[in-house]
């Protein structure tokens, strides 16, 4: 990777996360920043994502002793050191030349969970020979292809990823206005054809049609709007992984994937990049909650900028969130250590919060230290 080996000047990135942002905007192609911070439509759910967060808030108990703060906590059952993921942000080679495989390495190395990308940069096996020992799960856009999208699965299981993450909340592209009037979809420019061109059921198939292209037949077999409950049969019998689910944002929805035998879900609305004016993830995330219990666990994304937001997602019963532009904004700025730079500030704040909260454990927050504001 380019930072590597002699290149030993580390930048430092912007603490708070308005600043990061800024200085992201500021080196990235205009094009590019704008892609990665929009919302769909009018960005209605761009806006509500945050403003939930701040119609809750923390009630703390003070005179406890907390001297010690644990924010490590398990992620399907592995040791994680804080309730923190990294999310799947596909194409991430247009915010930095290293992509995916600095994020990746990044989450190893602060000891939380990467979820790659269909969309990535590069492919899965590059991703996971990156993330090493790190914990890793793969983000599944279900090809318009039964057999494509249980090769994807399988490539995945074998290159060590522990869980498939489906999302669902895709079934066509959002209507992202900003890019329309920029005339920018860095998929159409074959930014996050890594995974497909190196898929051998793909690649089969484009041997069969003489004079086919990776990205334009790719592009015949990206959206699947029939996608429906049926369909992940196919990648229950392809692998032997736990699947979850991402985009629920309906109890009924919810529900219903504890019914089909679902591993876990995501509450997300894909950080207000899909269906704009829909409900923002933490005041969906509640209504949710009371309808499953704790039979599955619950991730959560979408807005999630600082450690107060952390503590009131998980007390209104999120088991971890996930986090998107932040440490793409941190990739942008500053490479591997840019993203790792992120994770720290933000677990930071989660531990400054705690402390301020009388809480010294994640398994400590419970429903009763949040309160909607009135
Ligand atoms: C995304 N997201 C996303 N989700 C997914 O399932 N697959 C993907 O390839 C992508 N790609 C992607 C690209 C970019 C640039 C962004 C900003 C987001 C959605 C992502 O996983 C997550 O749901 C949101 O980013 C969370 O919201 P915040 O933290 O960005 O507000």
């Amino acid at each position: 990777m380019s930072n590597a080996g002699v290149e030993t000047q580390i930048k430092t990135v912007p603490i708070r996360f308005a600043d990061l942002e800024h200085e992201a905007k500021q080196l990235m192609d205009e094009k590019v920043f704008t892609y990665a911070q929009s919302g769909a439509g009018m960005e209605e759910t761009l806006r509500a994502n945050r403003e939930a967060f701040g119609s809750w808030k923390i009630v703390p108990k003070f005179m406890k002793d907390v001297s010690q703060i644990h924010l490590n906590t398990t992620v399907q059952g592995q040791e994680a050191a804080a309730p923190i993921l990294l999310a799947p942000v596909g194409m991430q080679g247009i915010a930095h030349p290293d992509g995916e495989l600095a994020s990746a390495q990044a989450a190893d190395a602060q000891g939380i969970p990467f979820i790659a990308s269909t969309v990535s940069s590069y492919s899965l096996e590059e991703i996971a020979e990156a993330n090493g020992n790190g914990a890793r799960w793969f983000q599944l856009y279900f090809p318009n292809d039964i057999d494509i999208a249980a090769s994807f699965v399988k490539r995945a299981e074998a290159a060590g990823y522990s869980a498939i993450v489906i999302t669902v909340d895709t079934p066509v592209v959002g209507n992202r206005e900003r890019d329309r009037a920029n005339n920018y979809s860095p998929l159409v420019e074959g930014h996050g054809a890594a995974n497909y061109a190196a898929d051998p059921v793909f690649q089969q198939y484009l041997e069969a049609k003489p004079g086919a292209e990776v990205l334009e037949e790719m592009l015949q077999f990206f959206y699947r709007p029939g996608f429906n409950w049926e369909d992940i049969k196919h990648i229950r019998d392809a692998v032997d992984l736990p699947i979850y689910i991402k985009g629920i944002l309906h109890p009924d929805d919810a529900a219903q994937a504890v019914e089909h035998g679902i591993d876990g879900i995501v509450v997300s609305n894909h950080g207000g990049r899909q269906l704009d004016g829909c409900i923002a993830t933490l005041d969906a995330l509640p209504l949710i909650k009371d309808r499953i219990k704790d039979s599955i666990p619950i991730f959560f994304d979408s807005g999630v900028r600082s450690g107060p937001d952390i503590v009131k997602a998980l007390a209104l019963g999120a088991d971890a969130i996930l986090l998107g532009r932040p440490y793409l904004y941190g990739l942008a700025v500053a490479g591997i250590s840019g993203v790792e730079q992120v994770i720290e500030n933000v677990s930071h704040d989660l531990k400054t919060t705690l402390a301020l909260s009388g809480i010294t454990s994640i398994q400590e927050i419970h429903s009763g230290l949040v309160r909607k504001a009135d």
